[in-house]
């Protein structure tokens, strides 16, 4: 009998990070090289038994009803079953690989909730439309992450470079944002000219969910404060894509380093963030950030070419613990 197999790319954020949850444009593309696999394997026929699920980089082997209902996997599967109104999962094993690093602002979680709801999707006979896959993977971010904007999971499902907008906060009673009836501006554009970005990893492990927070708190206490600097970096974002659908990617490095600055001073980039930062750009980078939640996690650079094994180089030497060299294109190929 065959196996049932599906990928997840991980993802970085080009602009416009935490203003994104406050209903600012941001611009996500999926990153190839990193990826989460899950492959649902079934009993052959007539043999009946448990749900098995494996996660060998979390050392977690076990069945599925020992797991916590709100334990992140086990909420992943529980949503598919319930969504696609099955009454139970025949007998398999699910197993959950990932070279997305955790907690590192790269998406992991998405990413896996993505692989298995699509490789449960196949299992079950019912492959699961994107829009589907996205709203899903959004609940199970919701539920873990507390107020994500939906970047996430919608670049992640696609697999394409988006400019995201989130819808406002929906009613009492509403759908909430990257539900379904999903009012946000997803947006694919073109990418006129492709650019090389370097991701860098700080090696420290720091959860979205904590940034996020802080910010929201941050937020409460001086409203005023942080609306200017989620404008400023929504105006950013939105030049950044011009820059983009125009063939002018070069142009991408300023605005780059604009929006570092917006997010030290909200708060979100850390010592080492900032070390990595100013080592690529004295290295030669145009420009350079954090992406995604901050505080650890990786940053990412923007290179000519010829000059990024250079940069790559000098991030490792200011402290990375690993980088990765990703083109950013319209299409990739493969
Ligand atoms: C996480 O990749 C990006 C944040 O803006 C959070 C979110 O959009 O949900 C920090």
């Amino acid at each position: 009998m065959s196996n049932f197999t599906a990928h997840a790319p991980g993802k970085i954020i080009l602009f416009g990070e935490h203003a994104v949850v406050y209903g600012k444009p941001a611009i996500a593309v999926p990153v190839n090289q990193i990826r989460a696999t899950v492959r649902v394997i079934p009993q052959p026929e007539g043999v009946t038994g448990p749900v098995r699920i494996l996660a060998p980089g979390i050392n977690l082997s076990c069945n599925l009803e020992k797991l916590n209902r709100d334990h992140p996997l086990a909420a992943v599967v529980g949503n598919v079953i319930s969504s696609l109104g099955v009454s139970h999962l025949p007998a398999c094993t699910i197993e959950i690989t990932s070279t997305i690093p955790v907690a590192a602002g790269l998406g992991s979680g998405a990413a896996v909730s993505v692989a298995i709801i699509r490789a449960l999707g196949k299992f079950l006979g019912q492959p699961i439309a994107n829009e589907q896959v996205s709203a899903l993977t959004y609940q199970i971010e919701k539920f873990h992450h507390g107020t994500p904007s939906g970047i996430d999971n919608t670049v992640i499902t696609y697999a394409k470079p988006v400019y995201f907008v989130k819808q406002p906060p929906s009613p009492p009673n509403g759908r909430g944002a990257g539900g379904e009836g999903n009012e946000n501006t997803i947006e694919t554009f073109n990418i006129a000219k492709p650019f090389t970005i370097i991701i860098g990893d700080t090696g420290i492990s720091s959860p979205t969910k904590a940034a996020v927070s802080d910010v929201r708190v941050a937020r409460q206490a001086d409203p005023a404060r942080y609306e200017r600097l989620f404008a400023a970096i929504g105006s950013i974002t939105k030049t950044a894509r011009q820059s983009i659908e125009s063939g002018r990617p070069q142009r991408l490095g300023a605005l780059m380093n604009e929006n570092h600055a917006l997010l030290q001073e909200m708060g979100v980039s850390s010592p080492q963030l900032d070390q990595l930062v100013s080592a690529a750009c004295q290295a030669g980078a145009l420009g350079a950030k954090l992406s995604g939640g901050g505080r650890g996690g990786n940053m990412i650079a923007l290179v000519r070419e010829e000059n990024a094994k250079l940069v790559c180089l000098a991030i490792r030497k200011a402290g990375a613990v690993n980088t990765i060299t990703t083109e950013v294109r319209t299409h990739h190929p493969g």
